[in-house]
């Protein structure tokens, strides 16, 4: 099986947060799948002024603060990315929009993947706006995803109670190592045209 890398992103970065029992589960998954060397960036530890520069991330040269480094050298890396995202007001943090908006080619032509948790929704508003906002950047979201409802009544011991959630990671995880060395062959065969 090909190796892609997959970069997992803690999209909340409140104390007290959830965010991080999600990720290190599905980290877990990806790590015992065999198709992905795995990072995880945790926007907690990154620097994501709210202020952008002047210049747009489209033009070239877009300085980036020294604390982003991580995050952007991640991204640059990246084969696939799964976001892991709670439900804010019916949308996704204010984190993750500044993780997004900081970066462009870094997005392009690369899978990404939802697990979302929050209320009975399970975080699926957060997901269609990221779905959104992703495509603009040339980033291609996959279909299947990984959604946790009421997480606070249904995690235990750092883990899912539900037995079809493994079933679901690996179905998520097969489409987005399909998705992954499909698109990093596409993007070695030619430039991508989009701008
Ligand atoms: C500002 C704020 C707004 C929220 N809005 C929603 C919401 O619209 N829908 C939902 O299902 N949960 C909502 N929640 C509940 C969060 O999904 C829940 O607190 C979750 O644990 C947040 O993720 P985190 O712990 O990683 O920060 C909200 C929480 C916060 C802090």
């Amino acid at each position: 099986m090909t190796t892609s890398s997959l970069l997992i992103v803690v999209g909340s970065v409140r104390n007290g947060r959830f965010g991080p029992v999600v990720a290190s589960w599905v980290a877990d998954r990806a790590r015992a799948h065999g198709g992905f060397d795995v990072d995880v960036v945790d926007l907690a530890d990154v620097d994501l002024p709210l202020a952008l520069p002047d210049l747009s991330p489209k033009a070239g040269a877009h300085p980036r603060p020294p604390g982003m480094a991580r995050l952007t050298d991640a991204l640059e890396a990246a084969d696939a990315v799964l976001i892991v995202t709670p439900e804010y007001n019916h949308s996704y943090p204010a984190s993750l929009k500044a993780a997004i908006d900081w970066h462009f080619t870094q997005w392009t032509a690369k899978p990404v993947a939802f697990a979302s948790y929050g209320g009975p929704s399970g975080g699926r508003h957060a997901v269609l706006h990221l779905e959104n906002v992703l495509a603009e950047l040339h980033a291609v979201p996959v279909r299947d995803g990984l959604s946790f409802g009421e997480y606070y009544l249904h995690w235990d011991d750092g883990r899912p109670d539900d037995p079809a959630a493994e079933t679901q990671a690996k179905l998520v995880l097969d489409v987005l190592a399909w998705w992954a060395a499909a698109l990093a062959q596409a993007r070695a065969a030619a430039p991508y045209p989009g701008a």
